[in-house]
Protein backbone atom coordinates (compact mmCIF):
# COMPACT_ATOMS: atom_id res chain seq x y z
CA UNK A 1 0.00 0.00 0.00
CA UNK A 2 1.38 3.44 -1.28
CA UNK A 3 2.43 5.67 1.90
CA UNK A 4 -0.10 8.89 2.14
CA UNK A 5 1.92 12.36 2.52
CA UNK A 6 0.13 15.24 3.70
CA UNK A 7 2.72 17.57 2.72
CA UNK A 8 1.18 20.61 0.88
CA UNK A 9 2.71 21.96 -2.07
CA UNK A 10 4.92 25.12 -1.82
CA UNK A 11 2.67 28.17 -2.78
CA UNK A 12 2.73 29.94 -5.71
CA UNK A 13 4.73 33.37 -5.95
CA UNK A 14 4.42 35.92 -8.68
CA UNK A 15 6.49 38.95 -9.06
CA UNK A 16 4.56 42.29 -7.91
CA UNK A 17 5.73 45.08 -9.62
CA UNK A 18 4.06 48.33 -7.96
CA UNK A 19 4.76 52.12 -8.04
CA UNK A 20 5.69 53.21 -4.52
CA UNK A 21 6.19 56.70 -3.92
CA UNK A 22 7.53 57.60 -7.70
CA UNK A 23 9.75 54.41 -8.22
CA UNK A 24 8.82 51.35 -9.65
CA UNK A 25 9.79 48.46 -6.65
CA UNK A 26 9.37 44.91 -7.83
CA UNK A 27 9.24 41.30 -5.22
CA UNK A 28 8.13 38.10 -5.26
CA UNK A 29 5.15 37.43 -2.94
CA UNK A 30 2.31 35.44 -2.58
CA UNK A 31 -1.40 36.32 -4.50
CA UNK A 32 -2.65 36.58 -1.09
CA UNK A 33 -0.23 38.82 0.02
CA UNK A 34 -1.90 42.13 1.76
CA UNK A 35 -0.82 45.45 0.64
CA UNK A 36 0.63 46.39 4.05
CA UNK A 37 2.50 43.33 4.08
CA UNK A 38 3.96 43.92 1.15
CA UNK A 39 5.08 47.16 1.66
CA UNK A 40 6.73 46.34 4.95
CA UNK A 41 8.18 43.14 4.80
CA UNK A 42 8.55 42.69 1.19
CA UNK A 43 10.03 46.42 0.15
CA UNK A 44 11.05 47.36 3.80
CA UNK A 45 8.94 50.32 3.75
CA UNK A 46 8.11 50.05 7.45
CA UNK A 47 6.85 53.62 8.12
CA UNK A 48 3.34 52.03 7.11
CA UNK A 49 1.99 50.74 10.69
CA UNK A 50 -0.30 47.97 11.17
CA UNK A 51 -2.41 47.68 14.09
CA UNK A 52 -6.12 45.71 13.59
CA UNK A 53 -5.33 43.93 10.23
CA UNK A 54 -9.30 44.58 9.85
CA UNK A 55 -9.87 48.17 8.59
CA UNK A 56 -10.73 49.43 11.81
CA UNK A 57 -7.82 51.64 12.97
CA UNK A 58 -5.97 53.04 10.13
CA UNK A 59 -2.85 53.23 10.90
CA UNK A 60 -1.94 51.07 7.89
CA UNK A 61 -3.57 53.68 5.61
CA UNK A 62 -1.69 54.49 2.57
CA UNK A 63 -2.70 56.50 -0.97
CA UNK A 64 -4.08 54.71 -3.68
CA UNK A 65 -4.18 57.37 -6.78
CA UNK A 66 -4.07 59.73 -4.05
CA UNK A 67 -7.21 58.40 -2.51
CA UNK A 68 -6.39 56.84 1.69
CA UNK A 69 -7.14 53.18 1.17
CA UNK A 70 -6.73 50.84 4.28
CA UNK A 71 -3.10 48.64 2.78
CA UNK A 72 -4.24 45.95 5.46
CA UNK A 73 -7.76 45.18 3.41
CA UNK A 74 -6.04 45.03 -0.05
CA UNK A 75 -3.73 42.49 -1.98
CA UNK A 76 -0.76 43.89 -3.32
CA UNK A 77 -1.17 42.74 -6.50
CA UNK A 78 -4.26 45.01 -6.84
CA UNK A 79 -2.34 47.41 -6.12
CA UNK A 80 -0.40 46.93 -9.66
CA UNK A 81 -1.04 50.07 -12.26
CA UNK A 82 -1.72 52.40 -9.27
CA UNK A 83 0.13 54.71 -7.62
CA UNK A 84 1.26 53.92 -4.01
CA UNK A 85 2.46 56.51 -1.71
CA UNK A 86 3.40 55.76 2.03
CA UNK A 87 4.26 58.20 4.46
CA UNK A 88 8.05 57.86 3.31
CA UNK A 89 6.71 59.54 0.20
CA UNK A 90 4.83 62.48 2.16
CA UNK A 91 7.98 62.95 3.84
CA UNK A 92 11.08 61.79 5.63
CA UNK A 93 13.22 64.81 5.89
CA UNK A 94 13.04 66.22 9.23
CA UNK A 95 14.60 69.60 7.65
CA UNK A 96 11.90 69.91 5.32
CA UNK A 97 8.59 68.53 6.87
CA UNK A 98 5.07 68.33 4.79
CA UNK A 99 2.72 70.52 6.28
CA UNK A 100 0.69 67.93 8.07
CA UNK A 101 3.54 66.91 9.51
CA UNK A 102 4.77 70.04 10.74
CA UNK A 103 1.82 70.66 12.17
CA UNK A 104 1.57 67.47 14.21
CA UNK A 105 4.99 69.13 15.29
CA UNK A 106 3.53 72.48 16.61
CA UNK A 107 0.27 70.47 18.40
CA UNK A 108 1.72 68.38 20.26
CA UNK A 109 -0.16 66.01 18.24
CA UNK A 110 1.77 62.70 18.92
CA UNK A 111 3.03 60.60 21.36
CA UNK A 112 4.05 56.66 20.74
CA UNK A 113 3.33 58.24 17.09
CA UNK A 114 2.20 54.58 16.06
CA UNK A 115 -1.38 55.52 14.91
CA UNK A 116 0.65 58.89 12.62
CA UNK A 117 1.70 57.42 9.83
CA UNK A 118 -2.20 56.56 9.26
CA UNK A 119 -3.45 60.08 10.59
CA UNK A 120 -0.71 62.03 8.15
CA UNK A 121 -1.74 60.15 4.95
CA UNK A 122 -5.28 60.49 5.66
CA UNK A 123 -5.24 63.72 6.55
CA UNK A 124 -2.78 65.05 3.38
CA UNK A 125 -5.23 63.42 1.11
CA UNK A 126 -8.44 65.22 2.78
CA UNK A 127 -6.73 68.30 2.88
CA UNK A 128 -6.94 68.37 -1.16
CA UNK A 129 -10.51 68.24 -1.25
CA UNK A 130 -10.72 70.60 1.65
CA UNK A 131 -8.03 72.86 2.26
CA UNK A 132 -10.11 75.05 4.78
CA UNK A 133 -11.64 73.24 7.12
CA UNK A 134 -13.72 73.78 10.56
CA UNK A 135 -12.66 72.20 13.58
CA UNK A 136 -16.06 70.41 13.14
CA UNK A 137 -15.07 68.81 9.82
CA UNK A 138 -11.46 68.41 10.80
CA UNK A 139 -12.57 65.99 13.30
CA UNK A 140 -15.01 64.24 10.91
CA UNK A 141 -11.97 63.77 8.91
CA UNK A 142 -10.03 62.09 11.11
CA UNK A 143 -12.89 60.02 12.44
CA UNK A 144 -11.76 56.76 10.86
CA UNK A 145 -8.88 56.70 12.43
CA UNK A 146 -7.58 55.12 16.12
CA UNK A 147 -4.97 56.47 18.73
CA UNK A 148 -4.64 55.27 21.49
CA UNK A 149 -2.63 57.41 23.71
CA UNK A 150 -3.05 61.65 22.42
CA UNK A 151 -6.09 63.29 23.02
CA UNK A 152 -7.98 63.76 19.39
CA UNK A 153 -8.09 67.41 20.67
CA UNK A 154 -4.54 68.21 19.63
CA UNK A 155 -4.97 65.88 16.27
CA UNK A 156 -7.92 68.08 15.39
CA UNK A 157 -5.99 70.82 15.53
CA UNK A 158 -3.60 70.10 13.77
CA UNK A 159 -5.48 69.62 10.92
CA UNK A 160 -6.51 73.12 11.12
CA UNK A 161 -3.08 73.97 11.74
CA UNK A 162 -1.62 72.37 8.75
CA UNK A 163 -4.13 73.89 6.43
CA UNK A 164 -2.91 77.05 7.09
CA UNK A 165 0.81 75.88 6.57
CA UNK A 166 -0.19 75.01 3.09
CA UNK A 167 -1.86 77.69 2.48
CA UNK A 168 0.93 79.90 3.92
CA UNK A 169 3.49 77.36 1.65
CA UNK A 170 1.18 78.18 -1.34
CA UNK A 171 1.25 82.12 -0.78
CA UNK A 172 4.72 82.13 -0.55
CA UNK A 173 5.22 79.94 -3.55
CA UNK A 174 3.14 83.17 -5.58
CA UNK A 175 4.72 85.67 -3.95
CA UNK A 176 8.50 83.74 -5.42
CA UNK A 177 6.70 83.59 -8.70
CA UNK A 178 6.43 87.19 -8.95
CA UNK A 179 9.56 88.06 -8.27
CA UNK A 180 11.06 85.74 -10.51
CA UNK A 181 9.04 87.23 -12.91
CA UNK A 182 9.51 90.61 -12.35
CA UNK A 183 6.68 92.25 -11.97
CA UNK A 184 5.76 95.20 -9.80
CA UNK A 185 6.06 93.65 -6.64
CA UNK A 186 9.49 92.16 -7.53
CA UNK A 187 11.19 95.04 -9.50
CA UNK A 188 14.69 93.36 -11.01
CA UNK A 189 13.42 89.65 -12.55
CA UNK A 190 14.67 86.58 -11.19
CA UNK A 191 16.90 86.36 -8.54
CA UNK A 192 20.40 85.09 -8.72
S1 LIG B 1 -4.16 47.79 10.35
FE1 LIG B 1 -5.35 48.37 8.65
S2 LIG B 1 -7.00 49.46 9.51
FE2 LIG B 1 -5.90 48.73 11.23
S1 LIG C 1 0.22 58.56 19.26
FE1 LIG C 1 0.30 56.59 20.15
S2 LIG C 1 -1.35 55.53 19.23
FE2 LIG C 1 -1.54 57.53 18.51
Amino acid sequence: MSEQTTDTPPEQLLRISLRVNGVTRTASAPARRLLSDFLRHDLGLTGTHVGCEHGVCGACTVLVDGQPVRACLMFAVSAQRHEVTTIEGIGNDPENLSPVQQAFTECHALQCGFCTPGFVTTITAYLEDNPDPTPEQAREAISGNLCRCTGYQNIVSAVCRAAEIRRDRSDRTEIDQLVDLGTPDGEGGSRA
